[in-house]
Order: structure tokens, then sequence, then C-alpha cells
């Protein structure tokens, strides 16, 4: 399917641009994908304020294409793999793309090989240099008009959570008929409206329970949905958890919210356990989180609650206002000791 064409004839010269994109964390979450990275399911999730991917694009007019990436100053050929790939994806889209040399110089906000998610806001990051290489991206037909919708769909393309990264607040992926921009080629910002004030003020705090990669990554893990029993129930369990979640957004109902949340977080991984072959990315330090969380939470009554990303760090979630300092003690006290290095990423959404 082509969504954009380019001007076949449109050159661009040499130039170099900077980017900043934030991570995101889904609360319903995208698991399961189609051909031409569609979702096999609508997500959502809040942008982070502080995890965020910095990157420079030197692009030099050249016949050969080629790559070259650093991370935080060190080359990186894998990445740059990666990226060629990418850009041999979408030259149906921009057609001068792989007519250059590109330095591709990246930096992320939190620590390397943390195992947070830096696949979002790294190609988040990156459809935003090219949307400023090239403002002259054409869209012919009506789906994303934007410019935002349109670095969305580039970097889709990258990395599906990537798509989300592009706007602040609660963003939704995926066509449901919740929410009626919604499509499956591009993220768009969840109507602010309908949001109870409760939900604008979030800490998350990332427990790195696990530094360094993962033992399944996410294009595996999403490819072992194709042939998972449950699958199918999933996808359809994600389009009802929308009606679910849109009540829960109008209403600051924060009970149910947790208990929401927390179910997404077990089903991702509950469906980890029952791919084949099976696989479990939690740690025994991110079960000790979890428990700890439901006991402090059964005995004080406290808004504290997690979300997991397909990994094993856990992602501590509280509103913020009068309770949090003692949740906050409570985090680095009892928490913060199952984490592999005794470290923490603490971030926040607010919007
Ligand atoms: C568990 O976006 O990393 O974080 O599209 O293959 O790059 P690719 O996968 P990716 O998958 C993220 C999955 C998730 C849930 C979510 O962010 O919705």
């Amino acid at each position: 399917m082509t969504e954009f064409s380019g001007n076949r004839n449109f050159k661009i010269s040499n130039q170099k641009v900077v980017e900043s994109c934030s991570s995101n964390i889904a609360l319903i979450k995208y698991w399961g994908k189609y051909e031409g990275q569609i979702p096999a399911n609508p997500s959502i999730s809040f942008t982070l304020n502080h995890c965020k991917t910095n990157t420079e694009m030197e692009f030099f007019a050249a016949e050969e294409f080629s790559v070259q990436t650093y991370l935080a100053g060190n080359e990186e050929v894998k990445f740059a793999e990666k990226i060629e790939k990418y850009f041999k994806s979408i030259e149906v889209y921009l057609p001068w793309i792989l007519k250059g040399k590109y330095i591709i110089k990246t930096e992320n906000t939190f620590p390397h090989s943390s195992g947070i998610a830096s696949s979002a806001s790294g190609f988040g990051a990156i459809a935003k240099c090219l949307m400023s290489l090239d403002h002259n991206f054409n869209v012919d037909n009506q789906q994303a008009t934007t410019d935002t919708q349109k670095t969305s769909f580039l970097a889709r393309l990258g990395s599906g959570s990537a798509c989300r990264s592009l706007y602040n607040g609660l963003v939704v992926w995926g066509k449901t008929e919740e929410v009626a921009e919604s499509s499956n080629l591009f993220a768009v910002p969840y109507p602010n409206e309908e949001i109870h004030p409760v939900f604008k003020k979030f800490n998350d705090w990332v427990l790195l329970v696990h530094e360094g990669e993962k033992t399944v990554s996410s294009t595996v893990g999403h490819a072992l949905m194709d042939d998972n029993a449950y699958a199918e129930r999933r996808f359809e369990e994600a389009h009802e958890n929308f009606k679910i979640l849109k009540e829960i957004l109008k209403t600051g109902d924060m009970k149910r919210f947790i208990t929401f949340v927390e179910h997404e977080a077990l089903t991702l991984h509950a469906m980890m356990m029952m791919s084949n072959p099976a696989y479990i990315l939690m740690k025994s330090g991110t079960l000790e989180i979890i428990n700890n969380i439901w006991e402090f939470r059964k005995e004080t009554g406290l808004n504290i609650f997690f979300t997991l990303d397909a990994g094993a760090n856990v992602h501590v979630l509280f509103p913020e206002n009068e309770e949090s300092d003692s949740i906050k003690s409570f985090i680095k006290e009892e928490l913060l000791p199952s984490t592999q290095n005794g470290k923490m990423v603490m971030d926040e959404m607010s919007f």
C-alpha cells in the first residue's frame, strides 16, 4: 500500500538537523502486528517527560548510500544496519533517501542498556530528523494530513510504539471506534477534554530490575503472537478495554484505573508465557516489586501501582499529590533493593 508519494525529482542538499523525542509507556499494550507494521490491536500510552533520545543527523548528498551511527559517542554498527534497512523500507515515501551518506549521532537521557525502550524515542527522533530534512514530503491520500501525523507515520515504520512518541500526554495508535480520529497508520492524541484532571500529572519511576539485552526482542515477541492460541482473544480484549478505559479516564476512577493498568501489563507477560516457545522476561526482582506494591497498597490504601514493558523493569506509577511523599519513601526504601544495581529513573508525565 502506498500512502504517500514523494516528488521523484526532489533532491535535498547537504544538511545537519537536530531533533529530540521522548519515550512512552503503554497502558493498553501493542503486542502483535500484521504485514506493513499494522498493529493487531489499538494501544494507548503516556509520553514521558524526561526519558528522551537526542539525535543529530548529518546528510551528505552522494550517489552511494551509507549510514554511520554513534550512540553516546561510540560507533554502533548494529544500529546503522537497522537504520539502513529502515531507510530502504521508506524509500517509497522519501525518494531521495538512499541518495547520500548519513552520520547519525544519538544520545539517550536515560542510562544506556538500562532496558528502557529506546526504540520508541530513537525512531521518533529519526523520523523527526527526516521530516526536517524534507518538509515537502507529500501525501497522496487524505489520511495523514498534519506534519505530526506524517512524522508519526514514518516513525511507525521504524518501530510501532515510536509513532505514539510524537505527541505529549495520552496518545492512541490503532483504529478503535472509541477514538474518532484513530488510525492504524499513525498515532493521534487522546481528546484532552475526555481526561479527568487526576490523570494529568503522574509519576513513573522506572526500577531497573535488569540492565542489558533482553533474551527475546520485541520483534520476535510480536511474531510469536502469530501462532499464539490466545492471540485473537487478546486482540478482542484490547478493543473492549478501550471502551472501559474511556469511561475510567472520563470519571477519574483511580481504583478502577489501577486494576485496569496492572491487568494489561500482566496480560502482556501472560501472552509471552503462552507463546510457543514460551519465554519469561520478568525476573525475580520484578515479582518481588509487584508483590511489595500489592502489600503496601493493601495496608495503606495509597494509589501506587505498576506497569511493565516487554522486559523485567517495573514502571511504578502514582499520581503527584499530597500522598506522593510517603509513596516515594516506600519506593526508595522497600522497592529499590530488588533492582540489579540499586538504580531507577524518576520520570513523570504531565500535560
Ligand atoms: C510491549 O514498538 O518495540 O512496549 O514495532 O517491532 O518495533 P516494533 O515493536 P515495539 O513494541 C513495543 C511493545 C510494548 C507495548 C507498547 O509499547 O505498546
